[in-house]
């Protein structure tokens, strides 16, 4: 393995925690608001939760897919590994990785358009939670199964 292959992959973890954690944090903790505050200030609250994540997050979500490609053309060079176990789950894992991206910009974009109702915000980070914990457990298990 290449000696930036570790780095490479600490990028990506960081990146995945990074993302990963601001979802779970959304869904188990923000979303508990609800029963504390009017439509309005929650409305605002997540107003504010979503202009500082268009900071923070599409670095992390950049370095999230470069770090992933360059991984997967080290461990699956030309697609070699996909009629493997392990290629299969990886292939999952990608598919799914690109089904966050998809549900993520397409979020991205109502919120630019002020378009992001408070319901919205809530469903749109339940699928990406659930799609989440797909990928986090194929990550590992396609080294485990
Ligand atoms: C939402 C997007 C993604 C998340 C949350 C995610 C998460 C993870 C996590 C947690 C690991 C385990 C890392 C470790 O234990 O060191 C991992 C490994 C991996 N990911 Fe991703 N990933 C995402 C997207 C991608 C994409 C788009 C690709 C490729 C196109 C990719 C390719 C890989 C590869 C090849 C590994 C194995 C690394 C290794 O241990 O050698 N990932 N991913």
């Amino acid at each position: 393995m290449a000696a930036w292959y570790g780095w490479i992959q600490l990028v990506h973890l960081a990146c995945a925690i990074l993302f990963v954690g601001a979802v779970s944090f959304e869904v188990l903790i923000l979303e508990s608001l609800h029963r504390h505050l009017g439509h309005d200030e929650m409305a605002r609250l997540e107003e504010l939760v979503l202009r500082r994540a268009r900071r923070v997050m599409p670095l992390a979500v950049l370095l999230l897919f470069a770090s992933g490609f360059a991984m997967f053309a080290v461990r699956c060079p030309d697609f070699a590994c996909m009629d493997t176990r392990f290629g299969a789950l990886l292939g999952l894992k990608v598919l799914l990785a690109f089904g966050v991206l998809g549900v993520f910009l397409s979020a991205m974009w109502a919120g630019l358009r002020g378009r992001m109702s408070p319901c919205r915000f809530r469903y749109t980070h339940r699928i990406v939670f659930v799609l989440m914990v797909g990928i986090v457990f194929l990550a590992k298990g396609m080294f485990l199964l």
